[in-house]
């Protein structure tokens, strides 16, 4: 008998690391009816979102409310879900992420006695407030959950730790790396540059930031560092697609829409978002999709945080945490824009967090799990972190680090005295 099989999503992540896997069960007619649900957490940049996948919600809640709380769309998702699945029979619901609506929507089906299944289940930072409060939904959405798709092995690792059973745990690689691959097979991602943004061959740092843990003076740390950095560097250019929270724009434009070359832009779309990663020198972020989007076109990344979920690219040396103080940002920023080794240690490395198949191996497991069988997947059919080999050769060559570090801040030191305070 065919399975419905609730997909639920509401901000632009949870879409772009679903709308994979709303494919893959629309290719099995036979077995599965996915019915596609949004709880419109956000608006304009979810839309952007499933226009670029040519997906759309079949059944949609529209809860995003202007600046809302935590606890306003916590109640209005468990309310709203509560209805639909009273009405919409499912034989699982899968719910992505870290989100409230990740959280809210698995609770609400736990309350409804509809099993859930995690897709990006096992992230932790170990730290509840940070990120804040994205650790403790999905530490939650896992006590509710009774088929756990873990994207790295270390991801899995984090959940066997937490006594859940290895044999409803699955290795499957994060759904973005299939979003990325897919866009590409779809249409070219060279666009031109977004409009006010001059082609002059600059290079191109690409930044977002929008923690919450991060409002007020931590954002503005960044944005201070930011500042420093077109001034001790005139030839590059900084583009920040600034986030829709209202808590996010009023610091962002306080401090930095004053300067010819930092660029601050609406969120844009997933098609240009990718073009403008392929195409910049270097990533400034502290979003946890732009962090495993990075390493898969071969571009370093300084997270701006203090921790992340995501460790394995900076295990690798791909990425690096700076926090969120200014001379932190501004030191390692500059290393790499003035060090073309330290750059191209970074810049080295396959992308650790995933294959392009985990919509594929969700499926299959779904599809098992449905069917009582077990194991859900084999080892051999599990993904396997391709990138963890590589953890010793540029990790651990201290050699090759010390003297990258010499230049690096030698390099830095000139580039500092060169600031010709343009802002
Ligand atoms: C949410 C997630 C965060 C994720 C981020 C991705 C939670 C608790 N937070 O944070 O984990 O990293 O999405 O972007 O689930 N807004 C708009 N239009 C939009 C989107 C947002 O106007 O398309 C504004 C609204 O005023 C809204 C506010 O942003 O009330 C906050 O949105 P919300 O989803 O609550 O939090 P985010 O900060 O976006
Ligand atoms: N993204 C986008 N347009 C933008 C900025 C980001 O499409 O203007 C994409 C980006 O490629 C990544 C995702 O949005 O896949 C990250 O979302 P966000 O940073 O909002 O949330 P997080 O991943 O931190 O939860």
């Amino acid at each position: 008998m065919k399975k419905r099989i609730g997909i639920v999503f509401g901000t632009r992540p949870d879409a772009i690391k679903m709308a994979p896997v709303i494919l893959e069960l629309r290719k099995h007619p036979d077995e599965f009816i996915p019915v596609a649900i949004s709880t419109g957490q956000h608006r304009q940049m979810l839309d952007q979102v499933l226009q670029v996948f040519d997906v759309r919600a079949d059944i949609e809640l529209d809860l995003m409310r202007h600046n809302q709380t935590l606890n306003g769309l916590t109640r209005r998702i468990l309310e709203a879900m509560d209805t639909l699945l009273a009405e919409n029979p499912l034989d699982c619901l899968l719910v992505q992420g870290d989100t409230t609506t990740a959280f809210g929507a698995a609770l609400a089906a736990f309350y409804r006695k509809v099993p859930v299944a995690h897709v990006e289940a096992g992230l932790r930072s170990h730290d509840i407030y940070q990120p804040w409060p994205e650790e403790v939904n999905r530490r939650l959405a896992a006590v509710v959950t009774q088929l756990h798709f873990a994207p790295t092995p270390l991801a899995a690792e984090n959940l066997l730790m937490e006594a859940i059973p290895a044999q409803d745990v699955v290795t499957t690689g994060n759904t973005i790396v299939d979003a990325v691959h897919k866009l590409l097979e779809m249409q070219s991602i060279e666009h031109p540059l977004p409009e006010g943004v001059p082609d002059d061959g600059s290079p191109l740092v690409l930044m977002t930031s929008h923690r919450r843990e991060s409002w007020g003076g931590e954002l503005e740390n960044i944005c201070d560092a930011i500042l420093e950095l077109v001034e001790g560097f005139p030839h590059i250019r900084v583009i920040y697609p600034v986030h829709l929270n209202p808590n996010v724009t009023s610091t962002v434009e306080a401090k930095l829409s004053n300067c010819d070359r930092i660029h601050l832009i609406p969120p844009v779309d997933y098609f240009q978002f990718l073009s403008l990663l392929r195409r910049c020198y270097l990533v400034l972020t502290d979003s946890g999709g732009v962090q495993e989007e990075a390493p898969i076109f071969h571009k370093p990344v300084l997270v701006l945080r203090k921790v992340t979920e995501r460790p394995e690219a900076s295990l690798l040396g791909m990425a690096k945490i700076v926090g969120t103080s200014r001379e932190a940002i501004v030191r390692e920023a500059s290393r790499l824009l003035s060090n073309e080794y330290a750059y191209r240690a970074m810049a080295a490395g396959e992308c650790p967090y995933g294959d392009g198949r985990a919509a594929a191996r969700i499926a299959t497991a779904l599809s098992r799990w449905l069917d009582g069988e077990r194991p859900l997947l084999h080892d051999s059919e599990q993904f396997q972190d391709a990138g963890s080999s590589q953890q010793v050769s540029i990790g651990s060559d201290e050699s090759v680090e010390q003297v990258v570090e010499v230049i690096g801040d030698e390099l830095a030191g000139q580039a500092e005295g060169r600031g010709d305070g343009v802002c």
